[in-house]
């Protein structure tokens, strides 16, 4: 195989038509995502025919600018690479299809990569120092809209996963806190930007803990503890719940302390369940981890950043964390975990299909397990 491997990814599991181009699964020569968040705000939160029809509209001319702001041409390409699970399968579809026209029409082979895999991959790109020999064993974290798990990751292509969420996702939690609040859509980042102005101490909100050894994760309560006391008890039950109060009735200062109190008990939940990781380690691996990998759109968030950073820190662990346009969604983390794949010649091929679910819990990132 070639000195030089250049992989264009392609991503479309969700609101982000995405296109880039990665060498060698490091460095990062274009990253395109066309967001959709515009089309999406009106009705706080992603709608799959909405997704799916912007992605068939966006994604040609994302993948032609990722080639030329890379300054590559069809024929440097070594291989597509796609995110063809998990995701809302009609956006999915898009990308899966396009990928594999273009590796039909291109004469290239083909790499399906499994998207959760891929945010545990994002850490590495633009970051050569990063290399697979010094963060594996990695204790992996994805936090994102539609995820919050925990893995064992032996090498970039082989992860297990240890833990996930029962009900909410945390990124889900974090843009409902944002909706109880009447702060818009996506949320995360907005609670973000309040949260360092309030006081993390002005409500404790609960934080889940499940069972004494669960590595599982749980925010719908954190979310409803937020909701009765932005809006009280409600009267009634489901759709004809009747509430006290609003969002409306809150000041802006009162707002910042709940978006701070909100974050701490959120993040306080992910740093407790790192620490049973890392104590129940020896049942999962034999040698001990040397990093904790963290991807997912969260992961831009200031305070659950800094805490993994000082966590890691205390158990002599490398923080390897993605530069922040690798935190939300992007192919180029698409592209970067396929060039493991192409090393190993491990290609799929024109049957590769989409699946709203994720590979299984136990799994390596070849798309056939
Ligand atoms: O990884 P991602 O782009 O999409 C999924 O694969 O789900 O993550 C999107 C999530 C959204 O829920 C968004 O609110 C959250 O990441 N997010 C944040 C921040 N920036 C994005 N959550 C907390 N703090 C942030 N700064
Ligand atoms: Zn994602």
């Amino acid at each position: 195989m070639a000195d030089r491997i250049v992989i264009l990814g392609i991503e479309s599991s969700c609101d982000e038509t995405a296109a880039s181009v990665v060498t060698n699964g490091c460095a990062v020569d274009s990253n395109i995502i066309a967001s959709q968040a515009d089309l999406h705000e009106p009705y706080g939160g992603v709608v799959p025919e909405i997704a799916s029809r912007a992605h068939l509209e966006h994604i040609l001319p994302t993948v032609s600018a990722a080639l030329q702001r890379a300054g590559e041409s069809r024929s440097s390409i070594t291989a597509i690479a796609v995110g063809h699970r998990p995701g809302l399968i009609g956006s999915l579809l898009v990308g899966v299809t396009a990928a594999k026209a273009l590796a039909w029409a291109w004469n290239k082979p083909i790499i399906g990569i499994d998207h959760i895999h891929a945010h545990l991959y994002a850490p590495m790109l633009n970051e050569p120092a990063l290399n697979g020999e010094s963060v594996y064993p990695a204790l992996g974290l994805v936090v994102s809209g539609g995820h919050t798990d925990l893995f064992v990751c032996t090498s970039p292509t082989n992860v297990q996963r240890i833990g996930h969420t029962i009900d909410d996702a945390i990124g889900e939690a974090f843009d409902k806190a944002a909706n109880i609040l009447g702060l818009g859509y996506p949320g995360g980042p907005v609670v973000d930007r309040r949260a360092r102005r309030g006081d993390d101490q002005a409500h404790t909100f609960p934080v889940s803990r499940l069972d004494a050894d669960s590595l599982n994760f749980s925010f719908s309560g954190l979310k409803t503890s937020l909701l009765y006391t932005v809006r009280g008890h409600p009267v009634g039950r489901g759709r004809d719940a009747q509430y006290p109060k609003d969002a409306t009735q809150l000041t802006d200062a009162q707002i910042d302390d709940l978006c701070a109190s909100f974050e701490r008990a959120a993040v306080d939940a992910v740093m407790l369940k790192l620490d049973r990781a890392l104590k129940q380690w020896g049942s999962f691996a034999d040698a001990p981890p040397r990093a904790i990998l963290v991807g997912g759109g969260v992961i831009a968030n200031t305070r659950l950043r800094s805490a993994i950073q000082s966590w890691a820190q205390s158990n002599t662990l490398i923080a390897a964390l993605p530069h922040f346009e690798f935190c939300l969604d992007n192919a180029a983390m698409i592209a970067g975990l396929a060039h493991h794949r192409c090393i190993a010649h491990d290609f799929d091929d024109l049957t590769l299909s989409a699946s709203p679910v994720s590979a299984s819990p136990s799994s390596s990132a070849h798309s056939s397990t």
